[in-house]
C-alpha cells in the first residue's frame, strides 16, 4: 500500500461528506458513548463495535466502524455514507479496498490554539487494534501522546519558513501552517509523506511541501526560521530480530538520533531562528542526562532551554517500547526482547532515559548557558505562547544587571498563588510555596522574605525599595538580603511568577 492518493476533485467530495456527516470528536463520544469511547483509547473496542450493533445505521456510525475500529463495511453502506465521494471514490484515494474494507484509519482531530479552536481530520495507517496485531516497520504513525504534546508546546510567534522533520501523518506541518507561511514537511517514508500530502490537501491548509530525505538532507542548503519536530528519538537495541519501526527509530545507537538534530538545527536555523524538538536522553554511570542534552546544545553553539518531563528506568523504557510494538509479557518474544534492550543499556551503562522539550535558538551573537529544568510534574495551559513569551523575557533580563533589574517596578504574575503548611499550633511556617497556575505550573520553595518581596511586588515600588524595606523589617543585613533575594528574582522573572514592565501581562 502506498498510502492515500490525494486526487484534488474526490478530497473535496470527502471533505463534504464528513461535514455533513458530522464526524466530529464530540459526535464520535456521543454516538457510542463515554464508556466506550473511554475503553478506546485503553485499546479495546469492543464496547464501541457492541454500541454500534445496537444503533440504527446512519453515515456517522459507517464512518466509525470503518475508519475508527478498522472494521469492513459494505460498497452499499459506504455509498450511504460518503454520497459525494461514493464507495468507488473511496477506493480511488486508497482509504477502502474494493470490498470496502478500511485501508487507513481516519478520525476527527481537535485543538486549540493560540488563534483560537481548529479542528481537522486525519488520516494515518490503521492502528494496532484495526490490524490485530503487531505493526508493519513501515507503519505511519496517527496522532498519538508525543504528537499532541508537541503540537502543544508550538510557540505561535510568526516565521517564514518551518522545517518539520519527521512529518509522518502531517500533524505538526499542519499546526506549524497556522504561524508559518511555508512548512517544509520531510520524512524518510514516501508512505509518511502520501499521508502529509492527503491530509494538508483534505484540511484546505496550504503552504506545506513535503520532500522526501533523511533528517535535513531534503533542505539541501536552505535555511529555515523554525523547526518542529517529533524526531524517531526511540532508543533501539541494534540486534537482529529487534523490530526497526521507522516511525519511532532513527536508525543511530542510542540517543545519537536527538544529538544529531541538535548539530543539524544549528547548521539549517537563521541566526535567532528557533527549533522545539522532543527527545530522549540516556543516564549513563556518573553522568547526568539532563546535562548530556545541554552538552549536545552547547556544543552546537545554540542557545537552548531543556525541560525534561519524565525519567524512567532502563527496564521501564523497554517493557514501554516493547509493548508499543505489539508485544506483551508472558509472549516468548517479550523476554528476548528485552534483553537485548537491557544489553543495549549495559553496554553503555545506561540506567535510566530521560524525556522531555529541547528549545533550541541559533544565537545572533555568542550563545548563552543552556537553562534547563526538571519539571515532571503536571503542567497548565498554553505553553506554547508561554514558551515565546519566556524566550523574550530571558532576552530581556540578560541585557538587564543587578541594579537595573532591581530598579524596576516588578509585578507578580496573577497566575501566582502561596501556599504555607504550618506544624499544628505553630504561627511560623514550616513550607511556603508559591505556585504558578499557568504554563509549566512551576512550584518554587520560598523563605519568607522571598514570599513577602513576591506579595509586595504590584507594581508601585521599585524591587530595590522593596529589598529595603524587606531588610528593615526583619532586621537584616541590606547587602545579604539583596545578594540572596537576586538570583531568586532573577529566577521568578525568567518562570514568568515575576513580571517585568514591558511583559503583555503586566497591565
Ligand atoms: C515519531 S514520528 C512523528 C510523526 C509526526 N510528526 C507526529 O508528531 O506525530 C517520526 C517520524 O520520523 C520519520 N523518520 C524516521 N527516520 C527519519 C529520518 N532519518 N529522517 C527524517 N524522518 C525520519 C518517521 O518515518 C516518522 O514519520
Amino acid at each position: 500500500m502506498t498510502g492515500p492518493r490525494p486526487d484534488p476533485a474526490s478530497i473535496d467530495a470527502l471533505r463534504g461528506d464528513l461535514h455533513e456527516a458530522r464526524f466530529t470528536v464530540d459526535a464520535v463520544r456521543q454516538l457510542w458513548g463515554e464508556g466506550a469511547d473511554a475503553a478506546l483509547g485503553r485499546g479495546h473496542r469492543t464496547a464501541a463495535r457492541r454500541a454500534l450493533d445496537a444503533l440504527p445505521a446512519s453515515p456517522l456510525a459507517t464512518l466509525c466502524r470503518a475508519f475508527l475500529l478498522g472494521m469492513g463495511v459494505t460498497p452499499d453502506e459506504l455509498d450511504a455514507a460518503l454520497p459525494r465521494l461514493r464507495a468507488a471514490g473511496a477506493f480511488r484515494l486508497g482509504l477502502v479496498d474494493e470490498e470496502g474494507s478500511p485501508l487507513v484509519d481516519l478520525r476527527p482531530y481537535e485543538f486549540v490554539d493560540a488563534q483560537g479552536a481548529g479542528r481537522w481530520w486525519i488520516a494515518s495507517d490503521l492502528g494496532e487494534l484495526a490490524v490485530g496485531g503487531a505493526l508493519r516497520e513501515d507503519h505511519v504513525l496517527g496522532i498519538g501522546g508525543a504528537s499532541t504534546t508537541l503540537a502543544s508546546i508550538m510557540m505561535p510567534t510568526p516565521v517564514d519558513t518551518t522545517l518539520d522533520l519527521g512529518t509522518g501523518c502531517g500533524i505538526q506541518a499542519l499546526h506549524a501552517a497556522r504561524f508559518s507561511r511555508r512548512v517544509i514537511a520531510t520524512d524518510v517514508s514516501e508512505r509518511a509523506l502520501a499521508f502529509a500530502r492527503f491530509n494538508a490537501a483534505l484540511n484546505a491548509v496550504d503552504g506545506i511541501e513535503v520532500r522526501r530525505g533523511d533528517r535535513f538532507a531534503p533542505l539541501e542548503g536552505e535555511r529555515v526560521d523554525r523547526i518542529v519536530s517529533n524526531p524517531p528519538f526511540v532508543i533501539t537495541p541494534r540486534r537482529a530480530g529487534v523490530p526497526t519501526y521507522e516511525y519511532r527509530d532513527g536508525g543511530l545507537v542510542g540517543d545519537a538520533l536527538i544529538e544529531s538534530v541538535v548539530r543539524g538545527a544549528a547548521d539549517v536555523l537563521t541566526p535567532g531562528g528557533t527549533a522545539q524538538l522532543l527527545g530522549n536522553w540516556e543516564y549513563r554511570a556518573g553522568e547526568d542526562g539532563l546535562q548530556r542534552a545541554a552538552g549536545w546544545a552547547q556544543r552546537a553553539g545554540l542557545d537552548a532551554w531543556i525541560v525534561e518531563r519524565e525519567v524512567q528506568s532502563a527496564e521501564q523504557y523497554a517493557e514501554t517500547w516493547i509493548r508499543d510494538g505489539g508485544t506483551r509479557p508472558g509472549d516468548p518474544a517479550f523476554d528476548d526482547l528485552l534483553d537485548a534492550w537491557l544489553d543495549d543499556f549495559t553496554r553503555r551503562g545506561v540506567q535510566r532515559i530521560g524525556f522531555g522539550y529541547l528549545l533550541l535558538r541559533r544565537p545572533a551573537g555568542r550563545p548563552r548557558p543552556v537553562r534547563t529544568e526538571r519539571l515532571h510534574g503536571p503542567v497548565g495551559g498554553a505553553l506554547g505562547a508561554h514558551l515565546a513569551a519566556s524566550l523574550l523575557t530571558m532576552d530581556t533580563l540578560a541585557a538587564l544587571d543587578d541594579d537595573a533589574l532591581l530598579a524596576l517596578r516588578l509585578r507578580r504574575a496573577p497566575d501566582v498563588t502561596e501556599e504555607r503548611h504550618y506544624w499544628p499550633g505553630d504561627s511560623d511556617p514550616t513550607v511556603i510555596r508559591l505556585r504558578q497556575g499557568s504554563g509549566f505550573a512551576r512550584e518554587r520553595d520560598a523563605g519568607t522574605a522571598l514570599a513577602a518581596l513576591v506579595g509586595a511586588c504590584d507594581g508601585e515600588l521599585t524591587a530595590a525599595a522593596i529589598v529595603a524595606a524587606l531588610a528593615d523589617l526583619l532586621d537584616a543585613d541590606a547587602a545579604a538580603l539583596r545578594a540572596e533575594l537576586l538570583p531568586q528574582v532573577r529566577e521568578l522573572v525568567a518562570d514568568g511568577m515575576l513580571l517585568l514592565p514591558d511583559d503583555p501581562g503586566y497591565a
